[in-house]
């Protein structure tokens, strides 16, 4: 894929690994992308700004406080004018400070002040890398919404050690910003639409302390969620109960049961599109007991189920129905003729089918597998991560609203 066209701003972090970016530059210029650099104080001793700025053909950006450039281009322009940040290498530091907001420099003003996809290649020493800190800090990065590539696994280039913890190649990041300029939505194609999106599990109470529920991670809800929110949407995420954190600038409600989902739900009515991603429990038990159910001499339980009112169908059905309509089947077999069957009997416009049996490892995985179902026919998607098929889906809903004129 070429870049030509494509505006990169590389943020380079103070490691060992800043050379690299140098190369770094080279292929993404050959590809025909225009680059400019940021440099940390740090990565100003590990290269110079001189053979930064002779290979963008620019000189490269240092201070925030710089009257000069605030005055030229600035620390917001920056951070809005590039297509995609490339932040290599990301330093241990560098991912701390995203991770907690933190904003007291040049390039963390600027990670802080974009709304576009940011790509860290982290590189550090092992120890550096597994700490429970950095750990804890790229997790949050990643559940940010935030793309990675690397670190790979091989020698140190300061030490004679052998870990995890090598930036990955500069071919390897290349390829990596290009898919995520593939998969990035049109960064105003749902400008002034609402969007709610429904993710995660549903809990079902037996009583005080015990629920029936599933295994949805919320990933690829969440992920949804954040495609339309880069796309420019409105965006009103109702999660079940899930271990992300709420998606920044997204207004998140937090529900349990079903029901409480199908009325946070309808009270967020009007939208312009409705993705109903939540794996939300069939059943629930009748009259939850109200205190601590206890054993019973060893002898059988049974719990009494009624089925939970059809969030999904609800909204296909209801007199305020969003122009779009998309519900996500998981099944573990027959998966395009149950998708096909939902799609009649709930009157949605999609499904997006995805087989969860155990072995696909969907369920908490990062990736998955996709069939969307609609009244026209059935497109095979290509096994991709989760925030690529949320990108794909919001491509899709933007040039589906776009042609019927909605
Ligand atoms: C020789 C040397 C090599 C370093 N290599 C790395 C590295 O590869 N990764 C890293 O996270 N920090 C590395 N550090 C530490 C960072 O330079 C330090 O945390 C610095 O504050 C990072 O600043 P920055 O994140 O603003 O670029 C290194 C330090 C020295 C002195």
């Amino acid at each position: 894929m070429s870049l030509a066209g494509k505006k990169l701003l590389l943020i380079i972090g103070g490691g060992i690994a800043a050379y690299k970016s140098l190369d770094l530059i080279r292929r993404l210029r050959e590809r025909g992308a225009s680059v400019r650099a940021v440099m940390t104080g740090a990565a100003q001793e590990f290269v110079t700004p001189l053979s930064v700025g002779a290979l963008t053909g620019e000189k490269p950006f240092t201070e925030l406080f710089d009257a000069a450039s605030e005055f030229d281009v600035g620390h917001i322009r920056l951070a809005r004018e590039a297509d995609v940040i490339v932040v290599a290498p990301a330093t241990a530091d560098l991912m701390a400070k995203m991770a907690n907001g933190l904003a007291n420099d040049l390039a963390t003003a600027i990670l802080l002040a974009t709304h576009r996809p940011v790509l860290v290649a982290p590189a550090m020493n092992p120890a550096m890398w597994t700490h429970p800190a950095t750990q804890r800090n790229f997790a949050q990065l990643i559940a940010d919404g935030i793309s990675a590539i690397g670190p790979n696994q091989g020698e140190m280039a300061e030490s004679n050690e052998t870990g995890t913890g090598r930036m990955a190649e500069p071919v390897e990041i290349v390829a990596a910003v290009e898919n995520l300029i593939a998969i990035a939505p049109d960064k105003s194609s749902l400008k002034g639409k609402r969007v709610l999106v429904t993710s995660g599990p549903t809990r079902e109470p037996i009583d005080p302390v015990r629920f029936i529920s599933n295994q949805s991670s919320g990933k690829q809800g969440h992920a949804v969620a954040r495609a339309a929110a880069a796309a420019g949407a409105e965006v009103v995420l109702i999660s079940g109960p899930v271990e992300l954190p709420d998606p920044s600038g997204i207004k998140t409600i937090h529900v349990n049961t079903a029901a409480e989902m199908l009325k946070a739900a309808e009270a967020a009515l009007p939208v312009d599109v409705a993705i109903c991603a939540a794996a939300v429990a069939d059943w629930k038990i009748d009259d939850a007991a109200p205190e601590k159910m206890k054993k019973a001499n060893g002898g059988p339980l049974t719990l009494c189920l009624s089925e939970n009112p059809d969030i999904l169908s609800t909204i296909a059905h209801h007199k305020r129905r969003p122009k779009l309509v998309v519900g996500f089947a998981a099944e573990t077999e027959k998966i395009l003729d149950n998708a096909k069957a939902k799609l009649a009997k709930k009157g949605c416009d999609w499904i997006v089918a995805n087989d969860v049996s155990p072995e696909t490892g969907v369920f908490g995985g990062e990736r998955n597998t996709v069939h969307l179902v609609t009244r026209e026919g059935v497109e095979d998607w290509p096994t991709q991560s989760k925030e690529a098929v949320a990108g794909a889906l919001v491509r899709r809903i933007a040039d589906t609203l776009k042609r019927a004129g909605k």
